[in-house]
């Protein structure tokens, strides 16, 4: 169990937060595919990143580096059958792709997961990759473990009923060692990086509005570094945006606009964010610096979403200190992350004292409220670990958090870092 105690004096900082957790995911996958050495410098180093580092070596990727700054892999002449069943651990992002990518694999593929990642859907791949006529088992109503027969395997369109990066993927991922193309249609549009990337190593994948198709092909690999994760950065902006005494600007992070939509939701609730481009590639990144405070309600809803879905739960937090009702909706899919998020949200946050109302897809938060302490339990989720922790900056009394350990799934140097900000006194 970790305390932590309000940060009482002005904060001004610069922080480096580790490389894009969904960008580092899918150089690992991709490199299965591609011809060549891939190269991942900056790459996200956490337990949920090593689980995709796991799935690729058991299907003969060989890992040549693997160092802080540097991973280099590549692929066998030919994907080997895995011997043994591959532990996806709490990541949805490796199960999930992993499924597309098994679909490549002469032989079977078993991938299996946590209790967590037991209890989230599996059918929304289960389905479209069987009606690409790959053998899949899963386990009654469509969760892990799944089993993969991979092999020869036809394209098709699919409508997802959600938006879905990760299940867009996966299916684009078999689309890829398909026999004819594979397009995918989305209600909204969500993180785009794996178009992106197919593009960038060589294959060939159009996008028409909310439709995507990718063509059956190999991809060359490729070097590049990975920007920071604009989802981790997003709870240093928090920090900034509670305070007017704060500001922080994060460095070297992803700007790829279907990640940024919290940033895009601090500045209509009154914070200052501004910010500082300096590449486009492969992806936009630069610097963005955020500073106080927060103070008008919002309504979140709709296309906004699937752009800030990780980021959703610190809107709830930062409205807790507007003046005002802010309303969140359409926000189901919070449901079924690693933790039920709008349930463990709502509980945090009322037992540090606000007014939040839960929703089945979001909530309902009057502000403002002064928060103050209490015991909470971040219920096995990273994210609703750090959410605790930013919280804490402004809470009267001090927070207890149990289940600390779970930032080690996205961010292992948090807590190291945010003691490092924490101004003394
Ligand atoms: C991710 C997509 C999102 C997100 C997850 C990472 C990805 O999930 O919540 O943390 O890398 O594609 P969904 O696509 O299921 O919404």
């Amino acid at each position: 169990m970790l305390e932590f105690t309000a940060w009482k004096k002005p904060v001004k900082a610069r922080v480096a937060v580790p490389g894009d957790k969904s960008l580092t995911h899918r150089g690992i996958l991709f490199s299965a595919l591609a011809e060549g050495e891939m190269i991942l410098e900056h790459w996200l180093d956490a337990a949920d990143t090593r689980a995709s580092v796991r799935l690729v070596q058991a299907l003969g990727v060989e890992v040549r580096e693997l160092s802080p700054e540097r991973l280099v892999l590549e692929r066998p002449r030919r994907l080997q059958e895995a011997v043994t069943p591959i532990d996806a651990a709490n990541s949805g992002t490796t199960m999930r792709l992993g499924a597309g990518l098994a679909a490549a694999v002469h032989g079977l593929t078993v991938l299996y997961g946590d209790a967590s990642l037991s209890r989230r859907p599996m059918a929304r791949v289960v389905e479209p990759l069987r009606a690409m006529g790959v053998q899949v088992l899963a386990r009654e109503g469509g969760f892990a473990p799944l089993a993969i027969q991979g092999g020869r395997h036809q394209g098709g369109q699919f409508t997802l009923a959600v938006a879905s990066a990760q299940v867009k993927s996966s299916l684009l991922l078999a689309g890829l060692t398909a026999e004819d193309p594979v397009r995918v249609i989305e209600p909204a549009l969500s993180r785009d990086h794996t178009e992106r990337l197919i593009a960038a190593m060589g294959g060939n994948i159009t996008r028409d509005g909310l439709a995507v198709t990718v063509y059956p092909g190999s991809l060359h690999a490729m070097a590049f570094r990975v920007p920071g994760d604009p989802s981790s950065g997003a709870f240093w902006a928090a920090i900034a945006a509670l305070d007017a005494d704060r500001a922080v600007t994060v460095e070297s992070m992803l700007f790829n606009p279907t990640r940024t939509g919290f940033y895009r939701v601090l500045a209509q609730m009154g914070a200052s964010v501004h910010w500082d481009a300096v590449s486009e590639l492969p992806e936009p990144w630069g610097h963005v610096e955020v500073r106080g405070r927060v103070c008008r309600p919002v309504v979140v809803e709709g296309a906004d979403i699937p752009q800030m879905i990780d980021e959703v739960p610190l809107v709830a937090l930062l409205a807790t200190q507007c003046e005002g009702t802010t309303v969140i909706r359409g926000a189901e899919e919070l449901r079924v992350k690693e933790s039920d998020r709008i349930q463990v949200t709502g509980q945090i946050l009322r037992s540090l004292g606000a007014q939040v109302e839960d929703r089945p897809d979001g909530w309902v938060i009057e502000g403002p409220t002064r928060l103050h302490g209490a015991e909470v339990d971040a219920r096995g989720d990273h994210r609703m670990a750090m959410l605790a922790a930013v919280a804490a900056t402004v809470a009267e009394s001090p927070v207890r958090l149990r289940g600390e350990d779970a930032v080690r799934i996205s961010y292992p140097d948090f807590f190291a870092q945010y003691h490092a900000l924490q101004p003394e006194g």
